[in-house]
């Protein structure tokens, strides 16, 4: 028998009043997670810093500025996905999450995916990846590929912080957030296609037994993975730095010529993820 899921208040109301671990002494405030309880995305990043310690928010400092900007990308904004972290408290002088910590905290996180119940979980550099897919693999290898846990699929980049470190990641960052985007579409279509032939699939089913891929089915299969060609030239890119309407406009005519060049590969599953 499933489990039933827990409403999000309550999740947040256990949040608010833990103190598993020793973050819960050094925090102003739990930072549960913001935007829209039933979003096909959930944004999945590291822990909170100094900012969203004092806001109670998640990415809401330069690195947040910059994810908005991402997200416009990919024709989304703030508001159409979920943010959530690792970690609900801040790590103190914002050192890297400890092991304990993370097993400690992540129920929520899965009680939160689970009671959202997206169509992509999108995580955010290392941290976020290796929980979600219990890899060891890096985000530098997995970046950009389509991978599962359990039934959800997941799409790891880079967390948006190593591209204020580290400028040449800004181009990867933006192809991955494209081709999240064109994947959405890509599966909103596929959606429309399938609710429209629906009377005669349902009887071709009835026919014949057949039913649809189930998440243990699909991480035997071969994982079909959109990887985009190696960088699209910076100069026809939009900045990241022009406002966010006009940012968004010109991402959007921009995402048309870059997914044209786009290639599908195939990569081998690397493991089948078994937190949900
Ligand atoms: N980095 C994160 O991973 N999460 C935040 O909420 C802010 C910065």
């Amino acid at each position: 028998m499933t489990k039933p899921h827990i409403p999000l208040d309550e999740i947040r109301a256990q949040v608010e009043g833990c103190r598993k671990c020793p973050l819960a002494d050094g925090r102003t405030q739990t930072v549960f997670g913001v935007g829209n309880p039933e979003a096909r995305v959930m944004i999945i990043g590291e822990a909170p810093g100094k900012n969203e310690d004092l806001q109670g928010e998640p990415f809401v400092g330069a690195a947040g500025k910059y994810l908005n900007e991402l997200l416009a990308v990919a024709g989304l904004v703030r508001e159409d996905v979920f943010i959530a972290n690792v970690l609900k408290c801040r790590p103190p002088g914002n050192r890297d999450p400890r092991p304990e910590e993370i097993e400690l905290c992540t129920p929520y996180l899965r009680e939160q995916t689970r009671t959202i119940d997206p169509e992509f979980i999108v995580t955010l550099g290392n941290f976020s990846t290796k929980f979600i897919l219990k890899t060891d693999i890096g985000i530098t290898r997995l970046h950009g590929t389509v991978q599962r846990a359990g039934k959800f699929k997941v799409f790891p980049i880079f967390h948006p912080a190593a591209a204020l470190y580290d400028g040449s990641k800004r181009v990867v960052l933006e192809d991955d957030f494209a081709t999240l985007g064109e994947l959405l579409r890509q599966s909103a279509q596929a959606a429309g296609a399938a609710d429209a032939a629906q009377p005669a699939q349902g009887a071709h089913a009835a026919q014949d037994g057949s039913a649809p891929e189930s998440a243990a089915s699909a991480g035997q299969a071969t994982a079909q993975v959109a990887r985009r060609q190696p960088s699209t030239p910076t100069s026809n890119r939009p900045s990241p730095t022009t406002s966010r309407s006009t940012f968004c406009s010109d991402a959007l005519s921009q995402k048309k010529t870059t997914v044209r060049r786009a290639e599908t590969i195939a990569l081998p599953i690397l493991h089948v993820a078994l937190i949900y």
